[in-house]
């Protein structure tokens, strides 16, 4: 099986946590849209869902699929949220913000009674850190913030190069909340709840790619076969 049909099995087998009249969370990234096309078939057949996406770019494709949305203004929690992620380690600590989307994701996971994780079974680690961890900042004061982030890198005893995300048009890119996004390369991190209060506690930090004891469930797709891990 190809990547592509890994994230398309790993999608499908999360419909089965959809129940009719559910408000969801959709989330953001290649995984997450086969989700989208797939809960659009299921709309198309009969199923009664609402969903809040958590980009500007899944909004989009529910609108495509037919997937009646709605916002965390009007509605106020979330029965289940069905997202991917870039890392996954045992304790269902997660790596996300590949695509830029992690704000949105983490208040509608944190609004939601279930994370329910889709992906191929490459994002399985025994360690978090080998993708580059994403951090939303404000772009006032990057400078400081940069300083802050090292210092608190150093604290948590990881270490590495941080870079500013850049776009496709060679600037900054800019989150759906018109924020920049800055990529720390740590390679390990041994304690992912720890660096995650350090993070937390800098002002110039929006939110941090580091999702802990969120997920309660993950779905990963391999060549033998899916694994549900919850
Ligand atoms: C977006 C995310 C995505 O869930 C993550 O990057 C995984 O994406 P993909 O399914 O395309 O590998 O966190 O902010």
């Amino acid at each position: 099986m190809s990547k592509e049909e890994l994230k398309r099995a790993a999608a499908a087998q999360a419909l089965a946590y959809v129940e009719n009249g559910m408000q969801l969370g959709l989330g953001t990234g290649s995984t997450a849209k086969h989700f989208v096309e797939l809960l659009g078939e299921r709309v198309r057949d009969g199923l009664r869902v609402i969903g809040v996406p958590t980009s500007e770019v899944t909004r989009a494709d529910a609108e495509r699929c037919g997937v009646p949305l709605t916002t965390l203004d009007e509605i106020d929690h979330l029965d289940l949220t069905v997202d991917g992620a870039d890392e996954i380690d045992p304790s269902l600590n997660l790596i996300k913000g590949g695509g830029g989307a992690l704000l949105r994701e983490k208040i509608v996971a944190a609004a939601s009674a279930r994370m329910v994780v889709i992906s191929d079974d490459s994002k399985w680690v025994d360690t978090l850190g080998r993708f580059p961890l994403p951090v939303e900042v404000i772009p006032f004061g990057l400078g400081a913030t940069r300083h802050a982030l090292a210092a608190a890198f150093a604290q948590a005893g990881v270490g590495g190069e941080i870079s500013l995300r850049q776009g496709k048009d060679g600037h900054a890119f800019v989150t759906d909340g018109g924020h920049w996004i800055v990529d720390a390369h740590l390679g390990r991190i041994p304690d992912p709840p720890r660096l995650a209060s350090l993070l937390s506690a800098i002002p110039g930090v929006v939110e941090h790619g580091l999702f802990i004891g969120l997920a309660k469930t993950v779905i990963l797709a391999g060549s033998q076969g899916l694994r549900i891990v919850d």
